[in-house]
């Protein structure tokens, strides 16, 4: 496996990739300009291109490579909105929870510069899972060396629930090679 798999350095609290450019095809609603490390960038550029020669034009980016402190952060809201949810719960309750859908600051691959989550929802949803679009991108992003990083039924194995809109570029010859890891040789079925 090349660099461009590997988890570099996302558990260092400091670590920001050097080659980060902007993604294209971020969302424009005001929002930052997302980013990614360059290969990774240029591989989603290439696969926004074929899909909407494909007829989808209306999936855009809506987060890339994410600061430590910004992962806190979120990490930090969606305990919050757990405890909110369920008087009672203690912190570590909220916690457990929240960990099964965002990751805790310095273990998600965000912070690698390597994924992304697109979608043409107002926000990120598993009925994403219901658009066409989403059966042409398990059908062919795998071409451009990008993977489903959180499939449906590997939630035992990634400790994450489903989530049809968060890609993460492995590079081509991984993905390629089925036998390289098991869930690329699972999502190419
Ligand atoms: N939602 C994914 C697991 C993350 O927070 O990195
Ligand atoms: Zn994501």
């Amino acid at each position: 496996l090349s660099d461009w798999s590997s988890d570099v350095c996302s558990s260092d609290l400091n670590c920001m990739p050097d080659d980060l450019i902007e993604l294209a095809d971020t969302r424009a609603d005001g929002r930052t300009v997302q980013k990614l490390r360059y290969n990774a960038a240029k591989a989603f550029e290439a696969m926004f291109i074929e899909m909407r020669a494909c007829g989808y034009t209306d999936v855009s980016i809506t987060s890339g490579y994410r600061s430590y402190s910004y992962q806190a952060k979120l990490f930090e809201d969606y305990t919050n909105k757990e405890l909110a949810n369920h008087p009672g719960w203690t912190l570590e309750q909220a916690e457990e929870m929240a960990a099964t859908y965002s990751a805790r600051a310095g273990t998600s691959e965000h912070q690698t510069g390597l994924c992304c989550d697109m979608h043409n929802l107002s926000s990120a949803d598993k009925a994403f899972a219901n658009e066409p679009v989403y059966t042409w991108l398990c059908d062919n992003s795998w071409k451009f060396g990008i993977i489903l990083r959180y499939p449906e039924d590997k939630t035992d194995i990634t400790g994450y629930d489903f989530e049809p809109w968060h890609y993460r570029y492995v590079g081509r010859y991984p993905v390629i090679d089925r036998k390289s890891t098991r869930l690329n040789s699972s999502h190419l079925g």
